[in-house]
């Protein structure tokens, strides 16, 4: 069985959750373990209010008992605390219907309009509930389990944010581990501290003028072990893999491996990691411009990973729209909004980073239970010396 999950539920709706399918049975798990990633998602300069409406805890309801997976599907609810107030919005009864309700303005650079047309609805919000990235709290839900499973293989991930509003943080050259250390009492989750308070500022000024902005954030997975992925099938290289599952994430349009688009105007000769051996060490690079893929497989060396967020498409000072029942210009419906989120989507990418890597060591050692498993693991790293 290969690991798998689903979201559901609507920004405003009772709850947002996720199902996940394919753990190992035995992995310990808190809800603590999940509140505690629920609590980055919502940090970070530049949230909107409605992080101080919700705080998010998480509800397990199936697939674990007494503190550990059972190996069948979990089940974890997220609910939204403002549901009260949207009742009536949300509710699934036919006479709750009014139309005074509708909104018809379209955001651009949402997926209001193009959702709007497919599904050939005449109420932006049956778009906007599920295009929300309220749903990236499953998402984040899901990850915390995949990151408890990837630690057994001894596998950690870590984000920061690398730029935000054109303003660029300098990354010292230190493991990724310590880089995550030093963003952590970052308001932005950068390791620059000056750079950090100039991103704080040019968020000051966006929320000022009713703007609103995107970034850069980093991903690194540590620790993984050669051969995940493979070259042999183009659906199973992983940087492919990785690439479509951060990708999936809302706002993120550019995602980067290694040193992704400055490779492109660099000869070979200052790209390509040159290989080393010791026999105490095995194969060594002393760079890694490959950001830990060769081929759609690991080779042992850190993952590298970058995402290009666009800004918020939500505006406090809207953007020229048109109305949809008169076709009339109009301004975009203003809808309450982050002014930016790069460090909380930073949070999102880990989840994403880790439930591909959950996937691949899955496919690779196998093992119903965490006990099998780690034979299997330990197995194959005992083949290798
Ligand atoms: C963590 C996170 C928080 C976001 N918060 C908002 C928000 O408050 N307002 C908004 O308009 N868009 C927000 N977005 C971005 C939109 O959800 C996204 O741009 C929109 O769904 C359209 O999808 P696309 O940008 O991938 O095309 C957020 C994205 C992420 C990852």
């Amino acid at each position: 069985m290969t690991i798998d999950f689903a979201t559901f539920g609507e920004s405003h709706g009772k709850v947002v959750g996720v199902i996940i399918e394919g753990l190992p049975a035995g992995l310990e798990i808190s809800t603590e373990d999940l509140d505690a990633e629920l609590s980055r998602r919502q940090s970070g300069y530049g949230r909107g209010a409605r992080m101080t409406v919700e705080k998010d805890t998480a509800e397990i309801v199936s697939g674990v008992r007494w503190g550990k997976t059972i190996g069948s599907p979990v089940c974890v609810l997220v609910k939204n605390r403002d549901w009260e107030n949207n009742r009536r919005l949300l509710s699934v009864d036919k006479k709750s219907a009014d139309a005074a309700l509708k909104i018809l303005r379209p955001r651009p650079g949402h997926a209001d309009l193009a959702g709007l047309l497919k599904y050939r609805f005449d109420d932006i919000t049956d778009v906007l509930e599920r295009s929300s990235a309220r749903e990236t709290a499953s998402r984040v839900v899901a990850g915390a389990f995949f990151k408890k499973y990837l630690a057994l293989a001894g596998i950690a991930i870590y984000s920061w944010v690398e730029e935000i509003g054109g303003v660029k943080a300098d990354i010292p050259p230190l493991a990724a581990a310590k880089v995550f250390a030093a963003a952590k009492s970052s308001p932005v989750s950068s390791p620059d501290v000056a750079a950090s308070a100039k991103m704080a500022a040019a968020i000051d000024v966006a929320r000022k003028t009713g703007d609103t902005l995107g970034g850069v954030f980093a991903v690194a997975a540590v620790g993984s072990p050669v051969g995940l992925g493979s070259y042999v099938s183009w659906k199973e290289r992983l940087d492919a893999r990785l690439a479509a599952a951060l990708m999936s994430v809302q706002a993120i349009k550019g995602v980067e491996i290694g040193a992704g688009f400055q490779a492109a105007s660099l000869p070979g000769s200052k790209v390509h990691d040159e290989i080393f051996y010791s026999k105490s060490v095995g194969y060594t690079r002393k760079t890694n411009n490959a950001g830990g893929l060769e081929g759609g497989t690991t080779n042992g060396q850190d993952i590298k990973i970058r995402c290009a967020m666009k800004p918020i498409p939500s505006l406090a000072k809207p953007l020229a729209s048109v109305d949809i029942s008169t076709k009339k210009p109009s301004s975009a419906a203003p809808v309450r909004s982050d002014v930016c989120a790069v460090p909380a989507a930073a949070v999102v990418g880990e989840a994403m980073t880790a439930y591909v890597l959950a996937v691949a060591v899955r496919d690779k050692f196998g093992g119903d239970s965490v006990a099998e498993f780690t034979e299997n693991f330990k197995a194959s790293a005992d083949k290798k010396k």
